[in-house]
C-alpha cells in the first residue's frame, strides 16, 4: 500500500511525510512544485528511505498526476499543495486561483479517474483527503460561538475564497460522482519548518537578528493555534476512520491574540537565549519591559487589509467520533517550536535568502 502525499515540502506537509514514515512503514509518494514555500531540505533526512519517493511537479500537470497514480497504485491520495500566506494573496491572487482553485480541479479530475479503474475492493478502500482552513469561515466576534461544521462559508480574504473554493469542488465530487472524499478544517499551526514569513517563525527570526516584531493593527486579532503534530494527527485519524463526504475541523482550544503571542515568544527567548546586544531599532510605540528584554523589539505596524478578527473551532466532531485530541497546550507547543529554531538556525539561514529577502522588504518597507 502507498499514499500520494501533495505539497509534502511546505511546513504542514513535511511534517506529516516525517511523522507518517516515523510511525508507519507503508511508502509515501510525494509531489511538489517547489515554490519559495516548497523546501527539500524538510525531507532531507528521508533522502536514502526507500519508503519515501519525492516528484518535482504540479498538482495542476494532469499528465503528470495521472502517470503517478497509474504507476504507483496509491490507496489515498493527501492534498496539502496550496499557496497558503493570506498578505501575498492580498499582493498577488492569481497563483491562489491557479493552484488552490484549478490545481486542486485537475488533481480531483486525475483522482477521480484513476478511482475508476480500481477494482471494486480498492475503489471502496480509496480515500482522497483535501487539507482546509478554518478560514472559509470567515471572522468572528469576540462573544461569538467557535466555528463547527456547519458554519456558513464566509471567506473574507483571496486566500480563504480560493480554499472555500477548493472545498465545494471536493464535495461536489463526493456527491455528484461518488468520489470517496474526506475534508478536514483545521486552525493555525505552528512548530518546526514553518516559513518564516508566517507570525510564529518570524518573530522567533526577527527576535534573534535584533530586527522588529511588527504587529499588525492593534495586535488583538485572535486565533486558534495547534502544533503541527497534532494537525497531522487528527489527519491519520480522519483518513483512518473519518466517514465518506464529511467535514472534520481541528483545532487546539488555544485562542490567543497576536499580541499576548507574540509576547510569549519574547519571554521564552529572554529565558532561552537572553538578547546579546539592545542596540535599538528605532522608536519604540509600546512601552513592554527593558532594552534587554525581546519585547522591547515589538513595533505596531499598518494593519492588513480586511484582517479577520477573531477565529476559534469548536474541534467536538472529531474528538466525539473519532476520538482525537491535541497532545501539546499552547505553552508546550510554543516551547518546542522556539527551541526548534534555536537548534535549527542552519535551516533558517537556507531559507532566508533571495525569494524571502524580496518578499520581507516589498511587504514591511
Ligand atoms: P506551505 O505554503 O508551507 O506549503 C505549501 C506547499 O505546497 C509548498 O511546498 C509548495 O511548494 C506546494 N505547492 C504550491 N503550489 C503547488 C502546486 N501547484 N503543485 C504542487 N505543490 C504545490 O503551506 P502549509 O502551511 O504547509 O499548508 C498546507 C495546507 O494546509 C494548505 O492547503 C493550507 O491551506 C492548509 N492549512 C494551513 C494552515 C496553517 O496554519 N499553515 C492551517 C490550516 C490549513
Ligand atoms: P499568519 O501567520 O500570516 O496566518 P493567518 O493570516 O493565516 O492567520 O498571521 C497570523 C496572525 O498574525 C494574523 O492575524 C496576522 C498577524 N500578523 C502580524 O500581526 N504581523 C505579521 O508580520 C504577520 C506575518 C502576521
Amino acid at each position: 500500500m502507498t499514499i500520494l502525499v501533495t505539497g509534502s515540502a511546505g511546513f504542514i506537509g513535511a511534517n506529516f511525510v516525517l511523522d507518517w514514515l516515523a510511525q508507519s512503514d507503508e511508502p509515501v509518494v510525494s509531489l511538489d512544485k517547489l515554490t519559495y514555500a516548497g523546501n527539500r531540505q524538510n525531507l532531507a533526512s528521508l533522502e536514502c528511505d526507500p519508503r519515501h519517493c519525492f516528484v518535482h511537479g504540479d498538482i495542476g500537470d494532469t499528465a503528470l498526476v495521472a502517470e503517478l497514480l497509474a504507476g504507483h497504485q496509491p490507496r489515498a491520495v493527501l492534498n496539502f499543495a496550496a499557496e497558503s500566506h493570506v498578505d501575498r494573496s492580498i499582493d498577488g491572487p492569481e497563483d491562489f486561483i491557479q493552484t488552490n482553485i484549478v490545481g486542486t480541479f485537475r488533481l480531483l479530475e486525475a483522482v477521480k479517474a484513476y478511482w475508476q479503474t480500481l477494482a471494486s475492493a480498492d475503489g471502496e478502500a480509496f480515500r482522497f483527503l483535501h487539507v482546509s482552513t478554518d478560514e472559509v469561515y470567515g471572522s468572528l466576534s469576540p462573544s461569538d460561538a467557535a466555528f463547527t461544521e456547519s458554519t456558513a462559508y464566509q471567506p473574507n480574504s483571496p486566500y480563504s475564497a480560493s480554499k472555500a473554493a477548493s472545498d465545494h469542488l471536493v464535495r461536489a465530487y463526493f456527491h455528484t460522482y461518488g468520489l470517496p472524499v474526506l475534508t478536514t478544517n483545521c486552525s493555525n499551526n505552528y512548530g518546526p519548518y514553518h516559513f518564516p514569513e508566517k507570525l510564529i517563525p518570524l518573530v522567533i527570526h526577527n527576535a534573534l537578528a535584533g530586527q522588529p516584531l511588527p504587529v499588525y493593527g492593534d495586535g488583538q486579532q485572535i486565533r486558534d493555534w495547534l502544533y503541527v503534530t497534532d494537525h497531522c494527527s487528527a489527519i491519520r485519524r480522519v483518513l483512518a476512520a473519518g466517514r465518506l463526504g464529511e467535514t472534520y475541523n481541528v483545532g487546539g482550544c488555544n485562542e490567543k491574540s497576536n499580541l499576548d503571542v507574540v509576547r510569549s515568544i519574547c519571554d521564552l527567548l529572554d529565558e532561552l537565549q537572553p538578547r546579546q546586544s539592545c542596540a535599538p531599532v528605532g522608536a519604540s510605540n509600546l512601552t513592554d519591559g527593558p532594552a534587554s528584554s525581546y519585547r522591547s523589539l515589538i513595533r505596531f505596524v499598518k494593519d492588513r487589509p480586511g484582517h479577520d478578527r477573531r477565529y476559534a473551532i469548536d474541534a467536538s466532531k472529531l474528538a466525539r467520533e473519532l476520538g482525537w485530541e491535541p497532545a501539546q497546550t499552547f505553552e508546550s507547543g510554543i516551547r518546542q517550536t522556539v527551541r526548534w529554531y534555536l537548534d535549527n538556525q542552519d535551516w533558517v539561514t537556507h531559507i532566508t535568502s533571495g525569494a524571502y529577502r524580496d518578499w520581507m522588504s516589498k511587504h514591511y518597507s
